[in-house]
Order: C-alpha cells, then sequence, then structure tokens
C-alpha cells in the first residue's frame, strides 16, 4: 500500500539504550503489550546476544502472541543471527533485523574493512539468516554519513539478496530535512526491485530534527518509520512516535498518507512508558507535554472558547488526553479500576488483574484518594523483578552529641530462599539503607542522586524514592513507591540490586548496546 505507512517502534531497543531507560522484562512486557494495543506494526523488542536478559526480554515479548511483528537486532555474526532465530521462535510474525556500519568513518575507524567486504559480510549473514527468516530488515548504520552511490549498492546487494526493508539511518542525528528527501528519492529512484521493498526511516535527534528528517524521508518515499514512544533513545533521542504520526495525520492535507495507529491510545502511552522509565516528558513536549493543549494566553483562551480551531490544530481527545483525571477511592469497584488501567494504557490478564485489585483495596484503605499516578505506580513501580526481594525494613535512629546516627535492617530473600538480616548504619535512614547494600555487594557502590517526590496530591500521598547508582563500572537506577517514604527508599536500592545482577554477564563489545541505566 503505497499511502500506509508502517510505524516500527524500537522503544524496547533503541529507546531503552538511553541513560536512565533500562527496563526488565516485567516492564517491558507492559510496554509490548501496550504498544500492540496502539497499533504499531513492528516492535523491535531488543538485541538478543546482547546478554542473558536481553534473550530472554525478546523471548518473552515473543510468546505474547502479539498482533505486531516481532523483530530482533542482530549484527552479521552468525552467534547473533541464531540468537535472534531462538529468541522468536515461537512469535507469530517475526522479522530478522541485521545492521553493519557503511560510513568511511566506520569503515576505517570501527571495522577496518573495505567497502566490499562490508557488502560481502551483509550477504553473507543475508544467506544464513534466511534459514529462519522470510522477513529480513538490513540497515546501514551511519547511513546519513555514507557515500550515496556506495549506499545505493550496499542496498542493491540487499535486496538481491532477499532483504524485504531497507533502513537507511542517520545515527548520528547529522542530516538536514531537505538532505533526507533528497537521499530517499535517490533511493526511490535507483533502487531496482519487484515493487515489494520498503524503505525505512531511522532518525536520531541529535540536531532536534529527528521528525523532521523522517519526513523528509517520507516525501522521498520512506514507508516505514522507526521510532520510540516520547522520542526516548541515545542522546538525545529517535524520532518521536507521537509527533510523526500526528503529523501525518494532522496534514493528511499534504501528505496524503495513513498509519495503523489508534491515535487516541497514544497519550496513555506516553504515560505507560514515562511511568516504566521514570524520564518524565517535558512540559512543552508536542502531543503528549502537560502543556501541549494549555491555553495560557488571554487573547488565546478567548478564541479556544469560541471556536476550538482558532488555536487548536489538534484535539485532546485525538490523542487520548483524558478530559478529567478520574479518583478512585475504597469504595471504587473491580469495574472501575479496571476501566481505569484500560484508559491508562495499561492490559494485564486476568490475574495480574486480580492481584492489582487486592493491592488497589489496600492502598485505598491506607490514603482516602487513589490519583492515576498511584495506579501506575501501582502495576509498575513498587515490585522490583529480580532475585532480590524486600521482605521488611526497621529503622532505628538516636540523636547523639556528634549528630544523628541510624541503623537499617534489611530483611532481605534471595531467589525466594528463607530471609536474611542485613544491616547498615549511617547518618541517617537512606545512608544506612545504603551502608547496608553495600555490605551485601562485593563492588563499589557510589550514590549519585537520591530524591524523593510525592507520586500524587494530597498529604497521605504515597513517595516515590528514584536513585542512581555506579556499581563497579555500571550505572543504575532504580525507584521505589510507598506510603512510607524509608520503606521506598529501601524499595529502590533493592531495584538498583536486582538491575545489577541481571545486567552481569552482558557482552559488553557488543556496540550500541544498551548501557545498564
Ligand atoms: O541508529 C542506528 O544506526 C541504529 C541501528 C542499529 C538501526 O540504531
Ligand atoms: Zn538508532
Amino acid at each position: 500500500m503505497a499511502d500506509y505507512v508502517y510505524i516500527f517502534d524500537t522503544t524496547l531497543r533503541d529507546g531503552e539504550q538511553s541513560p536512565g531507560c533500562s527496563m526488565n522484562v516485567r516492564e517491558k512486557l507492559q510496554v509490548a503489550r501496550m504498544l500492540d494495543e496502539l497499533g504499531v506494526d513492528v516492535i523491535e523488542a531488543g538485541f538478543p546476544a546482547a546478554s542473558d536478559g536481553d534473550f530472554e526480554s525478546v523471548k518473552a515479548v515473543g510468546d505474547l502472541g502479539l498482533k505486531a511483528t516481532i523483530c530482533g537486532l542482530s549484527r552479521t555474526r552468525h552467534g547473533d543471527i541464531e540468537a535472534v532465530a531462538r529468541s522468536l521462535d515461537t512469535a507469530k510474525k517475526k522479522r530478522l533485523h541485521i545492521f553493519i556500519a557503511t560510513s568511511p568513518i566506520h569503515r576505517e575507524f570501527k571495522l577496518k574493512m573495505s567497502k566490499q567486504q562490508i557488502i560481502d559480510e551483509m550477504c553473507g549473514a543475508m544467506e544464513f539468516g534466511r534459514q529462519w527468516f522470510d522477513d529480513i530488515e538490513v540497515t546501514a548504520e551511519d547511513a546519513g554519513r555514507t557515500e550515496i552511490d556506495y549506499l545505493t549498492e550496499y542496498f542493491q546487494a540487499a535486496i538481491d539478496a532477499g532483504a524485504r526493508v531497507l533502513n537507511v539511518p542517520d545515527t548520528v542525528g547529522y542530516v538536514t530535512p531537505s538532505e533526507s528527501r533528497q537521499l530517499y528519492q535517490h533511493l526511490t529512484d535507483n533502487l531496482r526491485h519487484d515493487g515489494s521493498v520498503i524503505l525505512s526511516c531511522h532518525n536520531h535527534n541529535d540536531l532536534g530534527l529527528a521528525v523532521a528528517n523522517a519526513l523528509g524521508a517520507i516525501e522521498g518515499g520512506a514507508r516505514q518509520v522507526e521510532c520510540t514512544v516520547n522520542g526516548i533513545g541515545e542522546r538525545a533521542g529517535n524520532c518521536s512516535l507521537e509527533e510523526v504520526v500526528m503529523a501525518l495525520r494532522t496534514r493528511h492535507d499534504r501528505y496524503g498518507l495513513h498509519t495503523g495507529i489508534d491515535t487516541t491510545r497514544l497519550y496513555p502511552a506516553s504515560r505507560v512508558v514515562t511511568a516504566v522509565t521514570g524520564s518524565r516528558v517535558q512540559p512543552n513536549k508536542a502531543i503528549v507535554g502537560r502543556n501541549a493543549f494549555a491555553h495560557e494566553a488571554g487573547i488565546h483562551q478567548d478564541g479556544v472558547l469560541k471556536h476550538a480551531e482558532t488555536y487548536e490544530i489538534m484535539k485532546p481527545e485525538d490523542v487520548g488526553v483524558p478530559e478529567n483525571s478520574l479518583v478512585l477511592g475504597k469504595h471504587s469497584g473491580r469495574h472501575a479500576f479496571s476501566n481505569r488501567l484500560e484508559t491508562l494504557g495499561f492490559s494485564v490478564d486476568k490475574e495480574t488483574m486480580e492481584d492489582l485489585f487486592i493491592r488497589f483495596k489496600a492502598l485505598a484503605d491506607r490514603k482516602k484518594s487513589v490519583y492515576d499516578e498511584d495506579i501506575e505506580a501501582l502495576v509498575l513501580g513498587t515490585e522490583s523483578s529480580g532475585p532480590w526481594h524486600l521482605d521488611a525494613i526497621s529503622i532505628h535512629t538516636e540523636v547523639e552529641e556528634t549528630g544523628q546516627s541510624a541503623e537499617a535492617s534489611l530483611k532481605l530473600r534471595f531467589n525466594g530462599q528463607a530471609p536474611r538480616i542485613y544491616t547498615g548504619r549511617g547518618d541517617g535512614p537512606v545512608n544506612a539503607i545504603v551502608n547496608a547494600i553495600r555490605a551485601i555487594l562485593d563492588q563499589e557502590l557510589h550514590l549519585e542522586e537520591f530524591h524523593v517526590s510525592a507520586v500524587s496530591s494530597g498529604s497521605d500521598a504515597q513517595g516515590r524514592a528514584t536513585v542512581r547508582a555506579t556499581i563497579g563500572a555500571s550505572r543504575y537506577k532504580g525507584s521505589g513507591v510507598s506510603t512510607d517514604i524509608v520503606e521506598a527508599s529501601a524499595q529502590a536500592m533493592v531495584n538498583v540490586m536486582n538491575r545489577h545482577h541481571q545486567h552481569q554477564g552482558k557482552d559488553v563489545n557488543a556496540p550500541r548496546v544498551a548501557a545498564a541505566v
């Protein structure tokens, strides 16, 4: 369909690579379900060869039986390709995504390979991958800085070797919108194929041009856009899914194209990714920012009241911004709770729903009003998946002449074994908790950031503790939510330990693999 633009979401792969955005398997599954509801065509679930954890999460996404095609990233190495094949063996629709760099700077300094060697390497990988995959996407990493004639030759070889999708990433966010259009126009005009091959754009936002460059690419013939929810991704991020989708929809008069996205799920999708990653969007972020539909100037307010289109090119309801925030309480029933979960973009199975409802009731007993943020925290924020589990915490503080001293006792279980008490002392409760955790780890732990904020409004609000810590050479984030902020802090530190545990064993030589944070 020439007027259809495929949406390839890489929130779980390229998005997850951005500092502070790493996700555990449970969180990835939430995001994957949400993406499927949103209507994306392809979900890039990860880079299975990067680590056992990445392999398991790609496999878990493949096992969900979603409508979308599930894609795994791979270098040209046979081991990487086998890892994608094994991780996606149960996926209903699957895609292998092979990449190798093509630009002069990568050829000379990173790969130390000639142009022809790179083409041969890619064709060899294609041949190997075709044992398992009919649907193969080939990427020329750093295409934006690759000589156009060589790029055309590389992609022609990929087509001849059976590639279905050709991805032309601007890996370093260097090109401008008109260059992007010209590049795709050149490929559209010069590549020979049977009409079934799709050109894909993948734009990074280093100059703030990712969405503009994606639109340029579409003007030049791209029919797949690689993007992430909230535009998360390496450095300045990737092309933002919600922005490019709404640009195509709002300016249908100009582009005449459509996507399969249910735009009323865009705002919930953004909230889910914010809640999972802890990375808030700026208030003035297009489409999903807090102020995206707020009219402050009197003259604008007057205009909007008289006729919304005077100052609004989209309606908040088009992107699923709720008209009001429904507050639940202890008298709210299952139906109201499950409706709210759905409105917030979560889809959970029956068993999880039951568990959440019990926890919702317990929370509603402790605090009068349960807000959307509390529900998001219930779904995502309180349970740390990993081997360590916090059963209980007790803190003893004394005010001594020399200052305050505190002792924290953490009752922790490792892999479901009998609980053990770990203690630490410090000049305050958080310091004592960190010292208790330090005693467990056999590596240096440095706490870089620690803050506590209220999840919602009211003096009975839950507190969310967020920490960023370095263990050895890796940085991790962790968060915990509780009505007791000391408990929330301990949960956040346990979360860090779990992420560290998961991260151990990653292939550190794998290029562009998500760092731990
Ligand atoms: O930015 C990039 O080049 C990538 C590829 C691996 C697709 O993320
Ligand atoms: Zn990228």
